[in-house]
C-alpha cells in the first residue's frame, strides 16, 4: 500500500502524479452512473475528486454516493492536472475516510439556492465556508499583511494602544461606555490616535493596528460598530506627509492584492482594471472646491457642512483613483486638528475618498501642538480637561508638529473586493442591529 502524503489543495501543483491525502469537507457532489465526483474544500482551495466504482472498495463508493453537503472526510488518491477542473487539478480517488456525516434529516442549512441576507447573517458561522466569503476574507488577510509590511519596512514601530480608554477621541456622541471596577466609567476606544501621539514623541514614526468602536446609530453599508483601524503617526511631520504616506500605502496594498489574490478577485468577479488604475498621483482638491463641485452636481451641501455618504460618492465618481480632499471647516472636524495658519476657519486635515463611489477610507491630518491652542480647542468642544492632562503634557515637554491618519480596514476590503456592503468584510460583523453570532 502506498503512503499518502497530506497536502493542502493549494499545493496540488507540486504533487501531480503523487499519492496524496486531502482532509476537508464535502462542498458538492455530482454523480454520473458508476462515477462520483465529490467536490472537496479544505480552506486552501477546492478540488474535484473522481471516484470510479470499479477502482475503489465497494463500501467507499457507497459511503461517497449519498454523502451530505459539508460532511467532513479525507480523500486519498493520485493528483492529475486537469485544465477544465476548478483549480486546475483533479484527484483520482483510491480511498476515502468519513470523519463526520451531516445527518440526512438535518442537512446543512446553506444550499446553493438563494438565501436572504438575514438568514445568511444568522448563519454567519457557517456562511464563512462559502466561496465568496472565503475569497473576501483572504483578500482581507492580504490587505492586513500588506499594511503591516508597508509600515514595518518604512521605519514605523508598531506600538499598540489600549481599548479601555478614559476619554473620547472622535466626539462624545458615539462612545460605548463600559463599567470598569468600582463604578468607574471607561469607554471602548474610538481611535488609538491620542496614544499614538505620545508614542510618536518616543519613537518618531509609529503605528497602531487594532479594533476600534463607534456607537454609530447609522445603518449604512459603510458603518460597523466594531472595526479595525490602522493608524500611523509621525513626529516632525505635516499634512503633506500624511498625503504622501496615505497614497503610498494604498498603492502598496493594491499592488499586493493584485499580485497575490487574483484567484479570489476572480471569484468575486472583480473588474481588475479598476484596481490597476489606482496609481500615484492621486488627485487632490480643497474642501472649498469640493463643495462647489457638489453644488454643481445638485447636492444640498453648503460651506461649513460635513459630507454625507452620497456627497462622497458624487465627488469620487469622476476619478479612476482615490481623491484627496483637504482643509475642512474646523467645526466639522475633531478637536485635535491644527488650524490652517493662513485660514484658521479650516483645519489641516485630509480625507481620502476611494474610487468607484466607496467613500472615505482614510481620515487624518496635522495635530495641534501648541499648548494654548489645544487648551482652547478642548474647551470649545466641551471636553473634560482632567482626562486630557496627560495629552496636554505632550505639548509641555517638547511639542513638535506631528501628523497621522487612520484607515478603516473593512472599508478598504469592501472597496478592493468591489462588494456592496461592509458586513461581508469581517468574519463576525458588529452593527447597529447585529451583534450575533
Ligand atoms: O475619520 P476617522 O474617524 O478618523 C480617526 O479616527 C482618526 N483619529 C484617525 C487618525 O488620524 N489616527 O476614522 C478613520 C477611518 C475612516 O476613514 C474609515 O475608513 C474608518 O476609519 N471608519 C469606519 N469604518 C467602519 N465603520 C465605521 N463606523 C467607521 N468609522 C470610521
Ligand atoms: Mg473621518
Amino acid at each position: 500500500m502506498s503512503d499518502y502524503r497530506r497536502i493542502k489543495i493549494d499545493q496540488a501543483a507540486a504533487h501531480v502524479g503523487e499519492p496524496v491525502e486531502i482532509a476537508g469537507w464535502l462542498y458538492n457532489l455530482r454523480k454520473s452512473g458508476k462515477i462520483i465526483f465529490p467536490l472537496v474544500r479544505d480552506g486552501s482551495g477546492i478540488i474535484q475528486g473522481v471516484a470510479v466504482k470499479a477502482n475503489i472498495p465497494v463500501e467507499v463508493f457507497e459511503m461517497l454516493k449519498d454523502l451530505t453537503q459539508e460532511s467532513s472526510l479525507i480523500l486519498r488518491g493520485k493528483l492529475r492536472a486537469e485544465a477544465r477542473a476548478v483549480g486546475g487539478y483533479e484527484l483520482d480517488v483510491e480511498q476515502a475516510l468519513l470523519v463526520q456525516a451531516v445527518p440526512l434529516e438535518t442537512p446543512y442549512p446553506i444550499t446553493p439556492k438563494e438565501h436572504g441576507i438575514d438568514f445568511l447573517m444568522d448563519h454567519r458561522h457557517l456562511w464563512l465556508r462559502s466561496r465568496r466569503q472565503h475569497a473576501i476574507l483572504r483578500v482581507r488577510h492580504e490587505i492586513v499583511k500588506a499594511i503591516r509590511d508597508y509600515f514595518d519596512s518604512n521605519g514605523f514601530t508598531l506600538v499598540d494602544t489600549p481599548i479601555f480608554t478614559p476619554a473620547a477621541c472622535e466626539g462624545t456622541t458615539n462612545l460605548f461606555e463600559v463599567n470598569y471596577f468600582d463604578e468607574e466609567k471607561l469607554y471602548l476606544t474610538q481611535s488609538g490616535q491620542l496614544y499614538n501621539e505620545a508614542t510618536a514623541m518616543a519613537f518618531g514614526n509609529v503605528y497602531c493596528f487594532g479594533p476600534t468602536f463607534r456607537a454609530e446609530k447609522s445603518k449604512t453599508r459603510r458603518h460597523l460598530t466594531e472595526f479595525w483601524m490602522v493608524e500611523p503617526e509621525m513626529a516632525y511631520a505635516t499634512l503633506e506627509d500624511v498625503k504622501r504616506v496615505a497614497e503610498e500605502l494604498i498603492c502598496f496594498i493594491v499592488g499586493r492584492v493584485l499580485e497575490n489574490r487574483k484567484p479570489e478577485l476572480a471569484t468575486l468577479e472583480r473588474d481588475l482594471s479598476k484596481l490597476e488604475s489606482i496609481k500615484p498621483p492621486f488627485p487632490r482638491m480643497t474642501y472649498d472646491d469640493a463643495v462647489k463641485i457638489l453644488q454643481a452636481k445638485g447636492s444640498e451641501i453648503v460651506w461649513g457642512g460635513d459630507f454625507g455618504g452620497t456627497d462622497e460618492t458624487l465627488l469620487g465618481e469622476d476619478f479612476d483613483r482615490p481623491l484627496m480632499v483637504d482643509r475642512y471647516p474646523a467645526e466639522v472636524k475633531a478637536f485635535y486638528f491644527e488650524p490652517d495658519p493662513e485660514r484658521p476657519e479650516v483645519v489641516l486635515g485630509v480625507d481620502v475618498l476611494a474610487s468607484e463611489g466607496y467613500g472615505e477610507v482614510i481620515g487624518g491630518g496635522q495635530r495641534v501642538y501648541e499648548l494654548d491652542v489645544l487648551e482652547r480647542r478642548l474647551a470649545d468642544h466641551g471636553l473634560p480637561r482632567e482626562a486630557f492632562e496627560w495629552y496636554l503634557d505632550l505639548r509641555r515637554f517638547g511639542g513638535v508638529p506631528h501628523a497621522g491618519f487612520g484607515m478603516g480596514v473593512e472599508r478598504a476590503v469592501a472597496w478592493l473586493c468591489g462588494i456592496e456592503h461592509i458586513r461581508e468584510t469581517i468574519a463576525f460583523p458588529r452593527m447597529l442591529n447585529r451583534a450575533r453570532p
